[in-house]
């Protein structure tokens, strides 16, 4: 039998019923378009509580990609630049919506395990106040990253004082931010507004909402742009309680932590079961809601067949043909069950039993 949840994304699982019933409760009576309701202005006071910083501006857009343009066109004027790793979301996945809407060029930093130090963007320092250059402006970086590892507080706190050094912003994609919070088991203030962040995305659809992500803009230098930018960007939307409402009962009772704590204890599962298989090469440190390994060619589309997965698209010089990269991501909803089963159809591929 194949499984109901299959291990291609998050993205592919359904919302939360407590995200569908907050939902359906919104939806009774008239209330204020265009996000001055009451379920967003809540929705707004309980970002800023968990974020520990009342004066923060929130804006809530539809998806993740709009949430990272609007925040880094808050940062940047079309001749400054964002330098990233190359493996992030704003470079591979995004259509260059970046480079349109914005107007910034991306300077990207190979990396093995998509993140970035302060030592890899020095170069980029040279390019400071040469008119031929675009000019760095921001570093953003992903967290967790799109291979499925996770930055410490430390080291996000290193990355804003440097930085700030040089006269940059931070920006986090935090499409998975729940995630990485679970993760470090500290509070999620901790490594953002209290560990030097300028711009934080906070997603909800990842982690069981049915749409809309938060961005948190936390430098008082860059407050009152990104509601011109975020109507201007076509993300305003009139009927904005239906994401005020759904943060709401993301937030109520730790529902965005508890659905995280599930997909990374899922992952955590996956990773022990394939630790046992010779054949299987983790290949990432699982310190989220994803495994990165490398499987035998030939097992890939029979795996597949049975639940479905993403081969993991690689900018290596030598890719191992025999042994490709894979992605195997787990959500909120994932069962115990759908690993087990992955795991024996796994094994029989491989060796029979
Ligand atoms: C790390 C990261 N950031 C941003 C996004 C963009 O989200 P959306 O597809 O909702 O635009 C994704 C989507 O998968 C992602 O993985």
């Amino acid at each position: 039998m194949h499984p109901t949840h299959n291990f291609a994304s998050d993205n592919w699982a359904g919302a939360h019923p407590a995200i569908v019933e907050a939902i359906a409760q919104c939806n009774d009576g008239h209330f204020p378009a265009y996000g001055d309701d009451v379920y967003t202005r809540q929705a707004i006071q309980l970002i800023r509580e968990v974020f520990e910083h009342p004066e923060a501006e929130v804006i809530f857009t539809y998806n993740g990609t709009a949430a990272n343009v609007l925040s880094i066109a808050t940062c940047c004027k079309s001749y400054e630049a964002v330098i990233c790793a190359e493996t992030a979301h704003i470079n591979t996945d995004e259509c260059g919506a970046l480079e349109k809407f914005a107007g910034s060029k991306i300077y990207t930093i190979q990396t093995k395990d998509g993140k970035i130090t302060p030592q890899q963007l020095e170069p980029f320092i040279k390019l400071k106040g040469n008119v031929h250059h675009n000019q760095p402006r921001l570093i953003s970086i992903s967290q967790p990253t799109e291979l499925g590892t996770v930055y410490s507080a430390e080291e996000i706190q290193e990355l804003s004082q440097w930085a700030h050094q040089h006269d940059l912003f931070l920006h986090i994609d935090g499409a998975r931010i729940a995630n990485a919070t679970v993760s470090l088991a500290i509070s999620i203030a901790n490594f953002t507004t209290h560990a030097g962040v300028d711009i934080v995305t906070f997603g909800g659809t990842k982690n069981g909402m049915l749409f809309g992500e938060a961005v948190i803009i936390i430098n008082k230098s860059l407050l009152g742009k990104i509601k011109y930018l975020q109507k201007q960007g076509m993300q305003l939307l009139s009927k904005m309680r239906y994401i005020g409402a759904q943060y709401m009962a993301y937030l109520k009772d730790d529902l965005w932590l508890r659905n995280a704590s599930h997909a990374n204890q899922m992952a955590r599962l996956l990773e022990k079961k394939l630790w046992e298989m010779p054949q299987v090469n983790i290949v990432q440190k699982v310190q989220a809601n994803s495994v990165f390994a490398r499987i035998p060619e030939k097992i890939i589309e029979p795996l597949q067949a049975y639940s479905y997965f993403y081969r993991w698209e690689e900018n290596r010089e030598t890719p191992d043909e025999r042994f490709p990269l894979v992605r195997w991501m787990c959500s909120f909803n994932t069962q115990k069950e759908d690993v087990i089963g992955f795991v024996d159809t796994l094994n029989k591929l491989l060796y029979g039993y």
